[in-house]
This record gives C-alpha cells, sequence and structure tokens, in this order.
C-alpha cells in the first residue's frame, strides 16, 4: 500500500521510536519529518540517527498545524486511535500535501480494542472489546493499556472513511488486515487473528 518513497518529503504521524522514519530515509526519501506527542519516545528516535534526512518534532495530532503542500506522503501507523478530531486532521493532511500526494495510515480496527493484557476482553468502563459493545457509540474509550487510563477515540469504518472523502481525498484501497496462509503455516498462533481483523488500513491521494 506504500508509495515509492524516494525523492519525497514525508510525514510519519505518531511516530514512536521513529521506524518507519529510518526506513523512508533508507529508501531515498528526501526529507522526513517524524512528529509524537511523546518525548519519550522522539528521545528513543533521535538516538536511533542517522543525524541528518530525519527531523523529529513534538506535536499534538489534535493541534497539528502543516505548510501547505509541504510533503509528497504523509504516513501514520497505529496513531489515529488516539486523536479525537480526525476530520480536522484529515483536512490538514489533505492541505500539506502535494496535487497526488499520497497518505498511508493503519489504526486500530474499530471492531476490537487492544484489551488491557492478553486474554481481558473488557476496558476500564467494563464494556467487551471484542467485539466491541456499542460499535455504533463513538468517542473516548478508556482502556489499561501499557498504561492505566489509556484514552482511545472510537468512531466507525464509516465516519473514518467519510472524513477522508470529506476532506477531498480519493480512497485507493481499504485493508482489514489478516495474516497469509503461509504466515499462518510458519507461525499457527496467528490462526486466531482470522477471527477479527485487529487494523484497518487505508491509502488515499490528494
Ligand atoms: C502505538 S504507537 C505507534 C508508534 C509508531 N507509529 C509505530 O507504528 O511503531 C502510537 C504513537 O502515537 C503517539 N500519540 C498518541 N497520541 C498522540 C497525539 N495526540 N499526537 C501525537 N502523537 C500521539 C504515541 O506517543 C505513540 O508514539
Amino acid at each position: 500500500m506504500l508509495p515509492d518513497v524516494s525523492g519525497s518529503r514525508v510525514a510519519d504521524l505518531g511516530c514512536g521510536f521513529g521506524w518507519f522514519c529510518r526506513w523512508a530515509h533508507e529508501h531515498g526519501a528526501v526529507h522526513v519529518l517524524g512528529l509524537d506527542l511523546s518525548e519519550k519516545m522522539l528521545a528513543r528516535a533521535r538516538a536511533a540517527g542517522p543525524d541528518a534526512g530525519i527531523t523529529y518534532e513534538t506535536a499534538d495530532l489534535d493541534q497539528l498545524s502543516l505548510r501547505q503542500a509541504s510533503f509528497d506522503f504523509v504516513y501514520s501507523s497505529l496513531a489515529l486511535h488516539y486523536v479525537e478530531d480526525v476530520m480536522r486532521l484529515f483536512r490538514t493532511v489533505h492541505q500539506a500535501l502535494a496535487p497526488g500526494g499520497h497518505f498511508v495510515f493503519s489504526t486500530e480496527h474499530p471492531i476490537f480494542m487492544a484489551p488491557t493484557n492478553p486474554g481481558w476482553a473488557i476496558d476500564a468502563e467494563g464494556r467487551k472489546t471484542w467485539p466491541v459493545d456499542q460499535y455504533l457509540v463513538e468517542g473516548p474509550r478508556r482502556t489499561d493499556w501499557l498504561a492505566k487510563g489509556v484514552v482511545k477515540h472510537h468512531r466507525t469504518i464509516g465516519t473514518t472513511l467519510n472524513a477522508l472523502i470529506r476532506s477531498g481525498f480519493t480512497i485507493d484501497h481499504v485493508e482489514e488486515f489478516r495474516p497469509t496462509d503461509a504466515q499462518i503455516a510458519a507461525k499457527p498462533e496467528l490462526a486466531e487473528e482470522l477471527e477479527r481483523p485487529m487494523f484497518l488500513l487505508v491509502s488515499a491521494r490528494r
């Protein structure tokens, strides 16, 4: 689902430890901007180098502003379910892309919310995380995911895709991730992932 990044100006929204920023840099991106709310994540990302070609900045995706037409490719992996207002973010991304620029993201699939611990099936408010209770009730959901009281913003697939369309994007591909048969043969415990998609992946174009 990724475009060719060589020669591209790339932004990674919620870049964490920066592994995708490094991948884009190694694959020929002319410049990569990694944005994250967490100073600790960014410190780890910076420490991993390289010293040139990638810039890391602190930013809240709910308050983000980006210069007009300043990127060819905007990427985000598993960060958008922490964003309250995706419509605002998608509009920001749309105007920040050059015409024809790509936006590819993954997000936690709204039918499933990563629970407190493997095997625990309720969130901090006692709602089922798989299949999620009250799928059609959008808004914040609190879970003890790595830390206590983590807030995720639950949205239906329709809301996410319509926000893209209304922001002016053309949607190229929507993927509800499943492991391949070969991956399951190599790692049988992956068969559990056929039960439901954990991730929603979308590629779109300005
Ligand atoms: C599950 S991690 C994914 C990190 C990385 N993209 C990856 O795939 O390895 C989610 C990241 O989103 C960041 N994040 C959460 N809410 C954010 C916000 N409002 N603004 C910016 N970053 C945020 C977190 O600090 C964390 O680094």
